[in-house]
C-alpha cells in the first residue's frame, strides 16, 4: 500500500497544484464519509491495536493525532479518523469566516520533504464549523479545535475574538487550542509576549472554569519563540493549568539547502524537526511533567515520531508527513512505537 501511494498516487498528485489537491481530498473525504461502508472499509484497512492513554480525563486510543490546518472547516473528521489516528485537531477556526491570504499560498519542497504555507486561516467561521461538527456527530475518537484570530481584528481585541469563537465551539470538542503561533496572520506571534499573553489566556480560562464540564486548553507555540517567552508561558501553564503544543511552523530557513528567501510563510516537515525538538526539550524541562505536552513539527519518519515521545511528549501530531508518506503513515508510526 505504501508502495502504491509513493510510486503512483503521490507522483500523480505532486504534478498538480498543492492547494487544488488538498481541496479535492478534503471535499472528497467530506462527501465519502456519508457512506458508512466506505468508512468501515478504511477502518478495516488501517486497523491497529489500541495503545490507550488518558490525559486530562480524555481517553485517547493512541498517541498519534492529526495536526491543525488539514481539516480547517471540520468537514471531514469522520473519515479522517478511520485511518488510525488517536485524535484529531481541527481548524484553525476563526470567529468570522475569512478567505485567507491570496493564492498561491501553499508550496511543496519535495527534495527537503517539507512544505511552506501562508494560508492565513482560510475557514468558514465558527458558526458554520459548529454546524459541520453537529452534522458529523461523535466520530469515536477525541477531537480538539484549534482557534485563531480573525485577520481584520485588531490585536487589542484579540482576547474577545478568541473567546467568542471558543463559546460557539465549546460544546463540539474535547479540548481547545489557542493558536498564537501562525506566522501568516500579522502580529499574531506577539501574543507570546508576557502582557499580551496574560490578557488573552485569563478570560479564556475564566470561561472554561465557569463551565460544569471543564475542557482542557492548549497553547500552540512557535518554534521561533524567545527564551523568556517560553519560560513565561511554561510557568503560566503550570500555575493556570493548560497544556502546550510544541510547535507550529518556522519562519527560519537556515535548515534548508536552498534559501527559499522569496517564499514567505511557515516551513514544516523534515527541516523543522531539530528546531521543534529543541523547543520540545526545553518545554519538557521547564514544566517537569506537570502539564500535558503535544509535540508537532518534523515528523516525516517513524523515527522522528518515536523521538518526540522519547523526548517527553504525551501525544504527537502529524501534517507534512501525511502528505509525503501517505495515509498508512499513521499505522506505520503506531507499529514502530509499539515495538
Ligand atoms: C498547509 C498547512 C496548513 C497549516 N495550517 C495550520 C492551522 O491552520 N493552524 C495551526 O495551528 N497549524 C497549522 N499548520 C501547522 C501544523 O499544524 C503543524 O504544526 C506544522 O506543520 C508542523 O508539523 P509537521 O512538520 O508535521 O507538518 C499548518 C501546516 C501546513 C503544512
Amino acid at each position: 500500500m505504501n508502495f502504491l501511494y509513493k510510486q503512483i498516487i503521490r507522483r500523480a498528485l505532486f504534478k498538480l497544484d498543492p492547494e487544488l489537491v488538498h481541496d479535492i481530498m478534503i471535499n472528497g473525504a467530506g462527501f465519502f464519509q456519508r457512506f458508512d461502508f466506505i468508512c468501515a472499509l478504511i477502518e478495516l484497512m488501517c486497523k491497529t491495536e489500541a495503545q490507550e492513554i488518558e490525559i486530562k480525563g480524555i481517553k485517547f486510543p493512541n498517541r498519534v493525532g492529526l495536526a491543525a490546518g488539514f481539516d480547517k472547516n471540520c468537514s471531514a473528521a469522520k473519515i479522517i479518523s478511520k485511518i488510525g489516528f488517536g485524535f484529531l485537531e481541527l481548524g484553525t477556526v476563526t470567529l468570522k469566516p475569512q478567505p485567507g491570504n491570496p493564492k498561491p499560498r501553499l508550496f511543496r519542497l519535495p527534495q527537503e520533504r517539507a512544505i511552506i504555507n501562508r494560508m492565513g486561516f482560510n475557514n468558514i467561521g465558527a458558526a458554520a464549523a459548529a454546524r459541520n461538527l453537529e452534522k458529523t456527530g461523535n466520530i469515536g475518537i477525541p477531537t480538539g479545535i484549534n482557534i485563531g484570530k480573525n485577520a481584520d481584528c485588531p490585536l487589542e481585541n484579540a482576547a474577545s475574538n478568541y473567546l467568542e469563537c471558543l463559546k460557539i465551539l465549546y460544546p463540539h470538542s474535547d479540548y481547545f487550542t489557542l493558536n498564537i503561533s501562525s506566522p501568516n496572520t500579522k502580529d499574531l506571534r506577539t501574543l507570546h509576549e508576557r502582557e499580551k499573553f496574560k490578557k488573552l489566556i485569563e478570560p479564556i480560562l475564566n470561561f472554561v472554569n465557569s463551565k460544569p464540564f471543564k475542557k482542557p486548553v492548549f497553547i500552540k507555540i512557535s518554534p521561533d519563540i524567545e527564551k523568556s517567552e517560553l519560560e513565561n508561558i511554561s510557568k503560566a501553564a503550570i500555575e493556570m493549568d493548560f497544556g502546550i503544543i510544541a510547535t507550529n511552523t518556522t519562519i527560519r530557513r537556515d535548515s534548508l539547502k536552498k534559501t527559499y528567501a522569496d517564499m514567505e510563510g511557515g516551513l514544516s516537515g523534515a527541516p523543522l524537526r531539530e528546531l521543534s525538538n529543541d523547543i520540545l526539550k526545553k518545554t519538557v524541562a521547564l514544566t517537569n511533567g506537570k502539564i500535558p505536552i503535544i509535540a508537532s513539527g518534523g515528523i516525516v519518519s517513524r523515527a522522528a515520531a518515536a523521538e518526540k515521545l522519547a523526548l517527553g511528549a504525551d501525544l504527537i501530531q502529524i501534517y507534512t508527513g501525511l502528505i509525503y508518506e501517505g495515509p498508512f503513515f499513521v499505522k506505520d508510526i503506531l507499529k514502530c512505537i509499539r515495538q
